[in-house]
């Protein structure tokens, strides 16, 4: 390999953590070891930017880190980054540490940080990583897989139950703002109906649509309902059950179980591809961009369009809940 001019790269993980943080630790480490750069690992986000809190970072030190879920570098959503005052720390901090550039791996909120950062002068490579995969400019973000399989797992047992019981089951997805999660697990867990923050869908209308699937005979009733769709889940049961639509009604949230275990082998294929191309990106010069993947290439994105640009659900995939759902 040969030696790079960036001596040291500083990295982090931020936002809301995702399953196959870890895998692209390794990688950047180990990556940036076979080209002669230190690694600075940033702890907790940018709360640990501001306050220093750096540590460097050798092979060894991302042994045994693969299988496992979380950040060994941990997380933060910080609100003194978000003020001018708290860039001016980090960036003094980036400074004294002899940082050359930053690799920040995190969710819409984060690549917006990152934005602040390059319009001051840091190189930064963006690093896609959020269950929702709501960023512009990649097909797949870091932890998406592993919570979507996690879904998966939890729906085929809740509809043993709903079939024994002739129950309908609202199943409430993460997403505060995104449908993604809900509508790939409601195709590939057989739902009768998928709710998103991205299309209305009244109560009257979802109560139909339990009722008819009772008419029809089935044992039972899936709704995927995301977390962003209003009203919430428990008061949209609440609503329904006043109806009388054949079934009676259970919600189950799924909460945070989503953003935990072991990543999946994809989400340590694609952490790993994204680890390894942020640092290459970086000795070519690449900077203020984030690493997408687009097909089945690894692809340099401008972090200024990522941040100014809201990615679309495929509405194929939402045509495909409701022709499925028979
Ligand atoms: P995620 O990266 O998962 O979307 P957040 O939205 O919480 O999570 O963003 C992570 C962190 O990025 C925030 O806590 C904040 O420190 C920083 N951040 C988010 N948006 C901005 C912004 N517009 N300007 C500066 N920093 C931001
Ligand atoms: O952005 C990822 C996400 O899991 C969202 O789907 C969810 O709304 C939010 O984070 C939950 O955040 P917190 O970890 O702060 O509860």
């Amino acid at each position: 390999m040969e030696e790079s001019t960036i001596k040291t790269i500083g990295v982090m993980t931020s936002g809301g953590d995702a399953p196959g943080m870890n895998p692209f630790i390794r990688a950047v480490v180990r990556t940036c070891a076979a080209y002669g750069i230190k690694t600075l690992g940033i702890e907790g986000g940018y709360e640990g930017l501001i306050h220093g809190k750096f540590r460097e970072m050798g092979i060894r030190d991302v042994s045994g880190i693969l299988q496992r879920g979380g950040t060994i570098l941990q997380t933060a959503r910080s609100k003194e980054f978000r003020e001018p005052s708290g860039q001016r720390e980090a960036i003094r901090q980036i400074n004294n540490a002899g940082m050359d550039a930053l690799i920040v791996a995190g969710g819409d909120g984060s690549l917006n940080g990152a934005q602040k950062l390059v319009a001051k002068g840091i190189p930064v490579v963006g690093v896609p990583a959020s269950i929702d995969n709501d960023i512009f400019g990649t097909d797949m973000c870091i932890g998406v897989d592993t919570a979507l399989n996690t879904i998966v797992d939890a729906i085929d047992k809740i509809r043993d139950t709903a079939s024994s019981h002739n129950r309908a089951f609202l199943i409430e997805t993460m997403g505060r703002a995104s449908g993604y999660l809900a509508v790939q697990a409601g195709i590939v867990c057989g739902a009768e109906l998928v709710l998103i923050p991205e299309y209305k869908t009244p109560p009257e209308e979802v109560a139909n649509a339990i009722e008819d699937a009772y008419r029809r005979g089935k044992s039972h009733a899936i709704i995927v309902v995301a977390e962003g769709y209003e009203p919430h889940a428990l008061e949209l049961a609440a609503k329904i059950d006043a109806m009388d639509i054949g079934f009676s009604t259970r919600v189950t949230i799924l909460g945070h179980i989503q953003r935990g275990g072991k990543p999946s082998a994809f989400d340590r294929m694609l952490a790993t591809r994204f680890g390894v191309t942020a640092v290459e990106f970086l000795i070519a010069g690449k900077t203020n961009v984030m690493t997408g993947l687009q097909g089945t290439e690894m692809v340099p994105v401008p972090i200024d369009d990522v941040i100014s640009h809201t990615k679309t659900l495929s509405a194929k995939f939402i045509e495909m809940t409701k022709i499925l759902a028979k």
